[in-house]
């Protein structure tokens, strides 16, 4: 029997193993993690992230062939391959910051492995990594092995999207397996497609060898990043023609060269990947002598930066020009519904763009946690890959910030309401009631486009969506920065 260990039970690992599992009845996978809270979350009723249809896949195998325990070295040397997605490293941040990523999670995973070990191992790089990790973590094995193991990396990178995971694993547009032109890499590369093969068309599962892999993931997230800075871009433009950005993406989409996904103009990206993964570019792009293609790259995380204050400069223009002192409730704070991940999420910059300005926020997620919200607001923007554990509570709590379970409480009492993620919830709240309990004139800002502006104006409402013609009300407005 084949035996799979994954090292990390994060957003990656959890529900990539719980598939494996739950289509190869004939593996053992453990999935194993330095957090012993975590471990015990995945071992409850309560798993500790939120992922449509997980539930179901981790009732039907766990304690069959799937199971989860912070006994990491035991289940690391008895497994055949093991599967690193342990945190990706994060600390490229900051345009130009010229660093190289920081490998600190992986670089102790990988000597743990090579401690470990006693017989040959496969070790899969799953996680989104920097091009050229898979070699770092070669060197690691290779050169503290005195035991004669065969080590072979592999790079299989995940191409699984928060909030529809399951469905993701479950019909891959690809798999994608990079590893060594040997034998030995052949073969490894072969046993991981024959795992795989159990629920993957075969010509579906692409073979390359290992840089292939790693770029190609840095490349797929980078410019799926870049059409979405590009519609932004665009909704920039449709509010100063009078275009409606709705409208525009749906014709350039039609086009089949371009096609219909990821074009809804957004109040920006967020995630733990597509920033990450730009700046890993931009990093190899300046170390090969390349800056103009690092500009290039950089220029789709301006963009990013410019809607999210775009949208804040907008709300306090249209607000008379201050919202000192106002309540705002902030309905979402996710990166994107049908998850509770708020890495990297426009939602923080955009709060403490209103905190800035002395708003008083009242914020309301179905998802993510008072805990979470706070932690994120208080802390500095790049500190967050850090995992829970390891973070030390900021002692500065945001006061002006107060976090809400319903969106009727944070929108009690408020000047101005601002959707910052686009849950089906919020397409069917109850907008009459919301307006009565609203200070007038009563504004929503809707960074997501999810509600219907003319039913809204209708009530009484001030609306901003991005990218639709605008209300003479902010027309009548001082141009927005
Ligand atoms: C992404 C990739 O899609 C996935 O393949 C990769 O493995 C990991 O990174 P994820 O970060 O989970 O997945 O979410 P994704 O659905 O790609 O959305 C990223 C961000 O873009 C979100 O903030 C989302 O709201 C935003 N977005 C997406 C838009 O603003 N407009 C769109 O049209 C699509
Ligand atoms: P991702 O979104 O990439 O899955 P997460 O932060 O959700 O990232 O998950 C990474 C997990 O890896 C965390 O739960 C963290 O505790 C775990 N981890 C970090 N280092 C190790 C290690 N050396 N061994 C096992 N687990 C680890």
């Amino acid at each position: 029997m084949v035996k799979i260990c994954c090292l990390g039970a994060g957003y990656v690992g959890g529900p990539t193993m719980a598939v494996i599992a739950l289509k190869c009845p004939a593996i053992e996978v453990v999935v194993v993690d330095i957090s012993t809270t975590r471990i015990s979350a995945w071992n409850s009723d309560q798993l500790p992230i939120y992922e449509p249809g997980l539930d179901d896949v981790v009732k039907q195998c766990r304690g069959r062939n799937l199971f989860f325990s912070t006994d990491i070295e035991k289940h690391v040397s008895e497994a055949d391959i093991i599967f690193v997605s342990v945190n990706t490293p994060t600390k490229t941040r900051g345009l130009g910051a010229g660093k190289a990523a920081d490998l600190t999670y992986w670089e102790s995973a990988a000597r743990m492995i090579a401690d470990v070990s006693k017989s040959d191992k496969i070790v899969v790089e799953k996680s989104t990594v920097p091009v050229k990790t898979a070699e770092a973590i070669e060197k690691i094995l290779t050169h503290n092995n005195n035991k004669g193991i065969n080590f072979q990396i592999l790079s299989n990178p995940e191409f699984l999207a928060e909030g529809t995971a399951i469905q993701d694993l479950f019909k891959p547009d690809r798999v994608l397996i990079g590893g060594r032109e040997t034998p030995e890499g052949c073969k490894a590369v072969e046993l991981l497609k024959s795992v795989y093969a159990n629920w993957v068309p075969e010509d579906q599962i692409i073979t390359t060898n290992l840089w292939s892999a790693e770029l190609s993931k840095l490349a797929a997230n980078a410019f799926l990043a870049q059409r979405i800075s590009s519609v932004n871009a665009i909704s920039a433009l449709c509010e100063a023609t009078g275009a409606d950005v709705a409208e525009v993406a749906y014709s350039v989409g039609k086009d089949s060269r371009i096609g219909p996904k990821f074009l809804n103009a957004s109040v920006g990206f967020g995630g733990s990947c597509f920033q990450k993964d730009i700046l890993n570019l931009i990093y190899i792009c300046e170390c090969n002598g390349l800056p103009e293609v690092a500009d290039y790259w950089k220029q789709v995380i301006k963009i990013n930066d410019y809607q999210k204050s775009r949208f804040v400069n907008r709300l306090v223009s249209s607000m008379f020009n201050t919202v000192a002192g106002k309540k705002i409730a902030v309905l979402g704070f996710a990166f994107k519904k049908d998850t509770g991940d708020t890495r990297e999420t426009p939602a923080i910059d955009v709060c403490k763009g209103l905190l800035g300005d002395k708003a008083k926020i009242s914020i309301y997620d179905p998802q993510v946690t008072e805990d979470q919200i706070q932690r994120d607001l208080a802390m500095n923007k790049f500190d967050w890959d850090h995992p829970i554990h390891l973070q030390p509570m900021s002692p500065t709590a945001v006061k002006e910030a107060s976090v809400e379970w319903d969106a009727y409480e944070a929108t009690k009492g408020a000047h101005g309401v601002c959707i910052l993620t686009e849950w089906d919830e919020f397409k069917k709240l109850d907008y009459e009631k919301i307006y009565e309990n609203m200070q007038k004139p009563a504004f929503i800002f809707d960074g997501r486009n999810v509600v219907d502006p003319e039913k809204l104006r209708k009530i009484g409402f001030i609306v901003y969506s991005i990218g639709k013609p605008l209300d003479a009300w902010l027309k009548d407005m001082p141009a927005v920065a």
